[in-house]
């Protein structure tokens, strides 16, 4: 069986829109998916909403309906978005389905056997945006206000379950220490060490049902609490695929796909994913994740995103983006314009110059003006080259980015240095372009004895041109394939194997079509 490989995002809550961040962090895992499945590997790519909790209750009493129709209401709008940005996921999870409130209850039920978990009484601060408890120290030092939302906490007292998190803390420093890919980048996995080792107490991990208009999933031991919704939403990365350690029924695809191989997510969620997480998992006796990944947060045109500054960069923004442009430029853009992990801003300006700069002058034009000059010089047809590898001045301008792709493209993913990989295919795009340039092939056509001369020029581009659009597919879908069309390659020819990614492979005697524009100027 080919390998496997199993990526997760956040699953989002339904208090409100999608906008730019949920965007961003699915528009990567669905680069990793499409990468991996390019590869041939077996992929299980796992998006989702995270559908209870207080904040969504009171989202619900806002608007004067009830939380179950908020979540209706704003799942379809992320599967629009997701439609729209062409979001390749092989599964979509709602907490509120049944599969999942189930095997929660049976995740609590392992956990309270193995005496995990026990009654006791919550005290304390909590931020209801992020249902984060919090410190006394923090709340203090942040005016007890939320660090995320600037909105006031609130002080909880009541009864509830907990689970013994601090006695996993010790194995937990242990494991991280150990486990140098576990938490990605590599500052976020100091901060975490470095909190961790300051000491950690138990967690709350149940609340009263009747404060939160009944909407939760019921304690199985006390129907009159709900589960905390962050052990709740973090189960969804194995409710959705059926556990069998907790006696679930048998279904294929937990032993075939977990652990996972990433969970993304956004900087501002780490301690969950880091810490409740693979504790819990550690409790329940089942192997933890192998990368947990925390990216950066978006600035919109210089400033925090704020609906009242208007330069919120919401669904409707993005829609028009993706009107304007095309949602493969969005993509593209997302990852391009930072390094994954670094924080970021978004500006239509920065937007457009990429847009212009490398995907109309750059990637564009070398794809229209090869297809133009093989339908000038050899009638729309692939010409045969002197010979099937790079040498003298080809490879004098394409060896070294062509290595660098075939050789590091693998390792720039399974790092998330999305960027940089975009950064090593326009390198190959621009050397072509330069190449060109110095050979001049549409010079060398007045010369009736160089016909084998341009035939090796163009059949080189045209192998160029498809390599690059091959590396670019994960990240532009359906302008990569639009472009490959037009060299005469179908859509199910697309691959990243060892094998496609060579030199060479690419037919002489093959129609190209034209004239093509990939990316219109924009000005
Ligand atoms: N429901 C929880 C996640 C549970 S996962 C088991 C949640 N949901 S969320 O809808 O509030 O946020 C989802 C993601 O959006 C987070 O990863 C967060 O970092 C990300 N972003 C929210 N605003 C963002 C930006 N401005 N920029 C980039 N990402 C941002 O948290």
């Amino acid at each position: 069986m080919s390998e496997k490989f199993y990526v997760t995002t956040p699953i989002y809550y339904v208090n409100d829109e999608p906008h730019i961040g949920h965007a961003y962090t699915t528009i990567a895992a669905d680069v990793l998916a499409r990468y991996h499945r390019l590869r041939g590997r077996d992929v299980f790519f796992l998006t989702g909403t995270d559908e209870h909790g207080i904040k969504i209750v009171k989202a619900a009493r806002e608007k004067g309906t009830t939380p179950a129709e908020l979540a209706d209401s704003v799942v379809v709008r992320f599967k629009e978005l997701w439609k729209l940005l062409n979001i390749s996921n092989d599964d979509f999870i709602r907490t509120s389905q049944q599969r999942h409130e189930k095997r929660v209850q049976e995740i609590i039920r392992r956990l309270l056997q193995q005496d995990e978990i026990y009654r006791g009484k919550y005290e304390g601060w909590y931020d209801e945006g992020q249902e984060e408890f919090v410190t006394d120290f923090t709340a203090a030092q942040n005016d007890y206000k939320s660090a995320i939302s600037g909105k006031p906490l609130v002080r909880y007292s009541e009864e509830s379950w907990f689970f013994r998190l601090s006695k996993w803390i010790n194995r937990l420093i242990e494991y991280i220490e150990s486990h140098e890919r576990f938490i990605l980048p590599e500052s976020r996995r100091n901060e975490i060490l470095s909190k961790l080792r300051q000491g950690v107490g138990d967690l709350s991990i149940s609340r009263q049902i009747a404060k939160l208009d009944g909407w939760g999933v019921p304690m199985p031991n006390d129907p009159e609490h709900s589960v905390y919704v962050w052990i709740d939403a973090l189960s969804n990365y194995i409710t959705a695929l059926g556990i069998p350690e907790i006696g679930d029924e048998f279904d294929g695809k937990a032993s075939q796909y977990w652990p996972a191989d990433i969970h993304l997510i956004g900087k501002d969620i780490l301690w969950f994913h880091a810490v409740y997480w693979p504790a819990l998992l550690m409790a329940l006796d089942m192997p933890l994740p192998e990368t947990i990944f925390a990216h950066g947060w978006w600035t919109s045109e210089g400033k925090k995103m704020s609906k009242s500054l208007g330069n919120f960069i919401s669904f409707d923004t993005i829609e028009q983006i993706c009107k304007d442009y095309c949602p493969d430029a969005f993509r593209y853009f997302l990852l391009r314009e930072v390094p994954f992990g670094a924080d970021g801003d978004f500006s239509l300006n920065a937007f457009k110059m990429r847009y212009n700069n490398e995907l109309a002058n750059d990637i564009g034009n070398l794809l229209s003006r090869t297809v133009n000059m093989i339908g000038r010089y050899f009638d729309g047809k692939i010409p045969t080259p002197a010979q099937m590898e790079l040498t003298g001045i080809e490879a004098e301008f394409l060896n070294e980015p062509l290595r660098k792709l075939q050789s590091q493209a693998d390792d720039m993913i399974t790092d998330c240095k999305f960027s940089d990989y975009i950064a090593a295919v326009l390198d190959l795009t621009t050397a072509t372009n330069r190449y060109i340039d110095k050979t001049e092939p549409f010079r060398l056509a007045r010369q009736p004895d160089q016909q084998e001369r341009i035939a090796t020029i163009l059949y080189t581009c045209a192998e160029m041109v498809r390599l690059a659009l091959f590396y670019l597919t994960p990240f532009m879908p359906d302008k990569a394939a639009e472009g490959l069309a037009h060299l005469g390659i179908s859509q199910d020819q697309i691959e990243l194997t060892d094998e496609a990614v060579k030199f060479g492979q690419i037919r002489p005697g093959m129609s190209v079509s034209g004239p093509v524009s990939l990316f219109p100027r924009k000005i």
